[in-house]
């Protein structure tokens, strides 16, 4: 049997085996998928590890994003741009003998996918990302493919932010600054900052939204997030994480078994269970 697995730490609380069982089951795929929590000093030999064992391919979560893509042979543009992979294939699509790894990041192309589900327009729109770590990094290059009037980034330490603009500048027209400058009319806001999971809410003006936006946070839970709440109060269309989690997951089942899961059911049994 094939076998793949989420490596994280903690990985307990990880979805992503629900989610693979389901698109296995649903496309008809024989694999086995499992989480397993690598040890914070040795990823690279968790991940040799596993392919001993008949391991295929893998999700990384937190906080090895940076080390998969530190062991992979090629990289997938968006995973360069990145400088981080969730998603790890062996043999291009997992299924050659040949044990070259191949790194991708799936994050940006779910938000897109979710983003278009939600019918959001992305062309010609004036975009407005909250944060500028690694979940930012991670969706740009997806972000601006799909050519967006401009990008601007707000962060709470501004020069974190012009740097990341400056990273992805030859993409499209991007800025970055802080919080303060941030200006207004937006047609998309995606919340990238972890402040959701202290209840925190960036300083943001008022008028932050063109008539028709949409607010995307990252996040998600059983109840909408302090951003999605504040963003729904000003006139916004709240989306929240849970799609772009499905969206992600779809993609790298893709990249493993060239087979394109029907993300719906998926989506709907998990916010059934939140
Ligand atoms: P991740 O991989 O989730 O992006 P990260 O790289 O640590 O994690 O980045 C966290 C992001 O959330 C950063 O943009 C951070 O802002 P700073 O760069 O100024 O640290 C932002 N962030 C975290 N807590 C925040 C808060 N309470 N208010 C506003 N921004 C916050």
């Amino acid at each position: 049997i094939d076998r793949y697995c989420v490596f994280g730490h903690p990985i307990g609380h990880s979805k992503s085996p629900t989610i693979h069982a389901a698109f296995a089951e649903q496309t008809g795929e024989h694999l086995e998928y499992t989480a397993i929590e690598a040890p914070l000093d040795d990823f690279a030999g968790a991940w040799r590890a596993f392919v001993a064992e008949g391991g295929r391919g893998a999700n990384v979560t937190v906080p090895f994003k940076e080390a998969a893509f530190a062991l992979c042979d090629t990289l997938s543009e968006r995973a360069r741009r990145a400088g981080a992979v969730n998603t790890l294939i062996l043999g291009g699509n997992g299924l050659s003998d040949d044990f070259k790894v191949y790194g991708d990041t799936t994050d940006g192309v779910g938000l897109v996918r979710d983003l278009k589900r939600h019918e959001v327009r992305l062309a010609g729109a004036r975009i407005l990302v909250l944060g500028a770590g690694g979940a930012v990094r991670g969706v740009l290059e997806p972000l601006l493919a799909e050519a967006p009037s401009s990008v601007r980034i707000a962060n709470r330490t501004a020069a974190k932010a012009e740097a990341l603009a400056d990273d992805f500048g030859d993409l499209g027209t991007i800025a970055g600054g802080g919080f303060e400058t941030v200006g207004g009319g937006f047609d998309l806001v995606i919340n990238g900052t972890s402040a959701s999971l202290a209840g925190d809410l960036p300083p943001l003006p008022d008028a932050l939204f063109a008539p028709g936006a949409t607010a995307h946070d990252m996040m998600y839970g059983a109840a909408p997030t302090v951003f999605l709440r504040w963003a729904a109060e000003r006139g916004a269309r709240p989306v929240d994480g849970l799609g772009m989690l499905v969206e992600q997951a779809a993609e790298s089942f893709f990249q493993w078994r060239g087979k394109r899961p029907d993300t719906a059911p998926v989506r709907e049994a998990l916010r059934r269970a939140l």
